[in-house]
């Protein structure tokens, strides 16, 4: 008998280069789920529309992240990876779901809060931008959402705008779930706060050696005397510990109680740790960005793929709102 395996679906923003944040987040945990489940990955430049980038630079992020995502590990033999634009029915779908969310829902939108906070002028792309996301993951009847802590709140309104329309409309959409792991939720950044390329505060996974090395001898710590215990809360110590395993965690704690630790020492073998850790990635990165046609063959095909889906799913949806001409 078939396993019903579970559509686990994420994407990810061309916004600038791809960090640590991104890879524990959610970049590692879906390659890994590609082995047990159906994978969907899209890169989501429709959304990247929302930060200010030349069509050059948005380009270029684009390409890059694709190059990124196959290099880390995503097999187009066992998944579907495509760019969010080349499947265009989920600007219908969102349109269509914009007719479903209240107002005063988008306004608790945090993330749109934090955004005009930081200056960010108000459009409505940026304002509408989760209804996007939520038409993202309902055309293609994901089950499971994989995200970093920053997204939760988007989730909650993909599922209550689903709910919404089914109570509206019968059961048309399926209702997903969030996949979010404690501990690799909320990845800090070099300066102590959530690790994001809208922050300045990353580690790139690919950028050059003397770029990452620079990064991480940036990592803000206190200035505890070389005697005393450190502090096990602080930034160095949670990026440190997301590349070891249950005995290098061990042993790293117990360098954390003995006086003796000196910071710079630290920062220096996290350096060689990360630059080890990626080694075998970047050497397949550095090959796929001299191969534009054969990665660009690879999205076409996955959107191919996935418009097979979302043809399905939209067909349904327009049934049941009375769009289409089939009675
Ligand atoms: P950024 O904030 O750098 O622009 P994105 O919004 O493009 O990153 O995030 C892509 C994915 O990576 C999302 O699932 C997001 O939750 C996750 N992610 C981003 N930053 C972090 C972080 N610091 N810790 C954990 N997950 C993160
Ligand atoms: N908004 C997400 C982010 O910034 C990216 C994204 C767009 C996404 N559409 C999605 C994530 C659908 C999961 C599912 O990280």
């Amino acid at each position: 008998m078939n396993k019903y395996k579970p559509r686990v679906l994420s994407g990810i923003q061309p916004s600038g280069a791809l960090h640590l944040g991104n890879y524990f987040g959610m970049m590692r945990r879906m390659i890994e789920y590609q082995n047990e489940n159906e994978l969907l990955c899209f890169i989501a430049n429709y959304h990247a529309l929302t930060v200010n980038q030349d069509q050059k630079t948005l380009f270029e992020n684009t390409f890059n992240a694709a190059c990124d995502f196959l290099a880390l590990g995503i097999d187009p033999e066992k998944s579907i990876f495509w760019i969010q634009s080349d499947v265009s029915k989920v600007a219908e779908l969102m349109w269509i779901l914009s007719n479903h969310v209240s107002v005063g829902l988008m306004e608790r939108s945090t993330s749109y809060k934090d955004k005009i906070s930081r200056g960010l002028k108000p459009n409505m792309g940026l304002y509408s931008y989760p209804i996007l996301m939520a038409a993202d993951i309902l055309l293609f009847d994901a089950d499971l959402v994989p995200v970093g802590k920053d997204q939760k709140q988007h989730i909650e309104i993909t599922r209550d705008t689903a709910i919404k329309f089914n109570n509206n409309f019968g059961d048309v959409l399926k209702i997903p779930n969030p996949d979010i792991d404690s501990d690799t939720e909320l990845v800090p950044g070099i300066d102590g706060r959530k690790m994001s390329k809208s922050y300045g505060n990353t580690i790139p996974i690919f950028d050059s050696e003397k770029k990452i090395r620079k990064c991480i001898m940036r990592i803000v710590t206190d200035n505890a005397d070389i005697d005393e215990a450190k502090d096990k809360n602080s930034t160095l110590y949670r990026l440190y510990s997301m590349f070891l395993d249950s005995d290098g965690r061990k042993n790293l704690s117990e360098k954390y109680e003995k006086p003796g630790l000196r910071y710079g020492d630290l920062k220096e073998e996290l350096f060689e740790v990360v630059m080890d850790y990626f080694s075998p990635y970047r050497s397949k990165r550095g090959e796929l960005i001299t191969r534009k046609d054969y990665v660009f063959d690879i999205l076409k095909n996955g959107a191919e793929k996935a418009d097979i889906i979302a043809s399905e799913v939209l067909a349904r949806v327009r049934q049941s709102i009375g769009i289409n001409y089939k009675i």
